[in-house]
């Protein structure tokens, strides 16, 4: 099959490695919005020459952001060319109107680079969930913060400096700072929950909190008391809908996400007969990543077409039945607060089992308030 590339960045650099040697699969294009020495004989500038190339099977879409991806990757699909990417935004922002397009058009549109990076999780959960209903699912589902958080653990060190690193190892996105608040696990719990659950979520009704205000007397506080931090994603089962959100959270420090190092990920799923499934790998960075997009170009290649899931009804969000307690620190406690105080710590406090989403708006509202605000819940 002949592929364009759209975007010849870190991720589409290592795609058009993985291919370079392959009979099977074959670059024949490249988009570019600037001269690449490494495809000067098969890039152009404009899109008209892949969207119009007969020759072409598949659109690789691995430029990022939402537009004009979106403008891209619709009129691929609506030329016939099934459709690869690793754009989780663009996936979760237009969830409903692409997958149908892909149905419609009985085309492939495949996105497993978009949420965990090199690990072949999306596949795995929509192959499950054909034969088992799905409870529960998330973990470590971001490299930059993961890595950022593991290095807090081993020794005190500079946000930024670290975050850098994160950086220039190709980790981070464009804006890390979608790594450090949370929007970009929050695209793959989307992306994820919509296919677990046959689901439609709306990305921007999700709560979070991020690491961006985590200090390294947090650290030294969680660990004294026998516990790691990480920035974990869920997505539940409710009454009513789906249970999401994205928090820190402090698992102890013999759980399996304790161990996960550097820029890896660690996706659990909860089956209702399979039970728990965990999948481990690098969740960022340039080759397991583009592995990833390749890996679906293979599947369609195999006759794959459409999405993972054929089903998508809009759902809402229903936190009534999560609660645990959570480890706050701020400078200006309130009366909700001191009410809900169980425990001091050094550095902050713990409260008793606090619903979710409660916390979680608490929090937003006092981090204007108080900016350095740090929260954690407690697994
Ligand atoms: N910035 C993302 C991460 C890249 O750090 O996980 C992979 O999605």
């Amino acid at each position: 099959m002949n592929i364009a590339l759209l975007g010849f960045g870190v991720v589409g650099s290592g795609v058009y490695e993985w291919c370079r040697d392959r009979e099977d699969l074959n670059v024949t294009r490249v988009l570019v919005r600037s001269p690449k020495p490494a495809v000067a004989d098969i890039s152009t500038t404009d899109f008209n020459d892949i969207v119009t190339d007969p020759a072409i099977d598949i659109v690789a879409e691995v430029m990022g952001g939402l537009h004009p991806a979106y403008e891209y990757v619709t009129a691929a699909m609506k030329a016939g060319k099934h459709v690869v990417t690793a754009n989780k935004a663009l996936i979760a922002a237009y969830y409903t109107e692409l997958t149908s397009l892909a149905r419609e058009m009985g085309v492939g549109l495949l996105c497993t680079a978009a949420v965990g990076g090199g690990i072949p999780w999306l596949v795995n959960l929509a192959r499950v969930r054909k034969l088992d209903a799905i409870e529960r699912l998330g973990g470590i589902m971001n490299g930059t913060s993961n890595f950022i958080m593991d290095a807090m653990h081993a020794a005190p060190v500079s946000f930024p400096a670290i975050l850098k690193e994160a950086q220039d190892l190709g980790y981070a996105e464009a804006d890390p700072s979608a790594d450090i608040d949370g929007d970009d696990i929050r695209r793959k719990l989307v992306i994820s929950a919509n296919i677990a659950f046959d689901a439609v979520l709306e990305e921007e009704d999700i709560p979070m909190f991020g690491i961006r205000t985590v200090t390294d007397s947090d650290i030294a506080t969680f660990k004294a008391k026998g516990f790691t931090c990480k920035l974990l994603a869920t997505a539940a089962a409710a009454e009513k809908g789906v249970c999401a959100y994205i928090e820190p959270t402090l698992v102890s420090a013999d759980a399996l996400e304790a161990a996960v190092p550097k820029n890896f990920n660690l996706i659990t799923y909860e089956g209702v007969n399979m039970g728990r499934q965990s999948y481990y790998g690098q969740g960022a960075g340039q080759m397991p990543t583009a592995a990833n997009v390749v890996q679906d170009c293979l599947t369609i290649l195999g006759g794959e077409r459409g999405f993972y899931t054929h089903n998508a009804t809009p759902m809402a969000l229903d936190g009534e039945n999560e609660a645990h307690p959570y480890y706050v620190r701020t400078s200006a406690p309130d009366q909700w607060l001191e009410d809900n105080t169980a425990e001091r710590w050094e550095t902050g406090v713990v409260t008793g089992a606090v619903n979710t989403y409660e916390m979680l708006a608490w929090a937003k509202k006092q981090l204007t308030v108080d900016p350095a605000l740090f929260i954690a819940g407690i697994a």
